[in-house]
């Protein structure tokens, strides 16, 4: 459908469900993504920032609302069309960088790409270079309980580019990390959108924020406010 949208969301909204309180964590959110766009979302605590990331990223459905990627409606994907979509199209990273404990870099890395049914000889090449790029080629053999936050994180991004994502999902990514080693997980940001991909971080962190071409303000479940940085 529409040239050169990779996200569209139409009067999306998600309501939690636990035991008989209701909360409406998105009330009806208008919002479209383009390839190679560069994106924060920032917004109070409660305001349905990882809600949304999650829907964008395929790990949690709308209760209302459309969702087109890539053109596709979501909706009308089974669950398998849907694991692969987000295996191939999407790289999410957490505040928390979610890695395996007891694997090493190299085999986190590899844990997609295993997913995605690539042979062994594919996958070392591939590892080595997201590895790389990241600069932890040297570090493939450390376990995360051998590595600072910060390299955690890139072991966590070199992860989530395994598959050759066009959008990177983030949320909070730097939440946990000082802010020299934030800082260096912006820089890969910049340089991941600057290679064409999508980037879509969710903040705290003005800083941040003014590094994002652009930034949408999140509140009680609504886009209040949305601002171009233009650079
Ligand atoms: N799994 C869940 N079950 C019930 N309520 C939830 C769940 N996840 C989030 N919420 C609620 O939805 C609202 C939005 O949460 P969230 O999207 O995590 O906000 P943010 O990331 O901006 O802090 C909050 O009121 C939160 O308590
Ligand atoms: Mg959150």
């Amino acid at each position: 459908m529409d040239n050169g949208k990779l996200i569209s969301l139409k009067k999306i909204t998600k309501t939690y469900q636990t035991g008989r309180i209701e909360v409406k964590a998105l009330r009806g959110v208008d919002l479209d993504i383009n390839k190679g766009e560069f994106l924060a979302i920032i917004g109070p605590s409660g305001s349905g920032k990882s809600t949304l990331m999650n829907i964008i990223g395929c790990l949690d459905i709308p209760t209302s609302g459309k969702y087109y990627l890539d053109g596709q409606p979501v909706e009308d994907m089974n669950i398998h069309k849907l694991a692969s979509i987000r295996n191939k199209k999407i790289g999410f990273i957490f505040q928390n960088f979610n890695l395996l404990t007891y694997a090493t870099a190299y085999e986190n890395v590899e844990m997609p790409l295993i997913f995605a049914g690539k042979p062994g000889r594919i996958r070392k090449e591939k590892i080595m270079e997201c590895l790389s790029s990241v600069g932890l080629a040297d570090r493939a053999e450390h376990k995360p309980t051998e590595l600072s936050g910060g390299e955690m994180q890139r072991v966590a991004i070199a992860r989530a580019l395994a598959n050759d994502p066009e959008i990177i999902l983030a949320d909070e990514p730097t939440g946990n990390l000082d802010s020299r080693s934030g800082g260096e997980i912006i820089d890969l940001f910049e340089k991941l959108n600057q290679a064409g991909r999508s980037v879509v971080t969710i903040t705290h962190d003005m800083n941040i924020a003014s590094r994002c071409h652009r930034i949408i303000r999140l509140k009680d479940g609504l886009i209040e406010s949305e601002k171009n940085n233009h650079q």
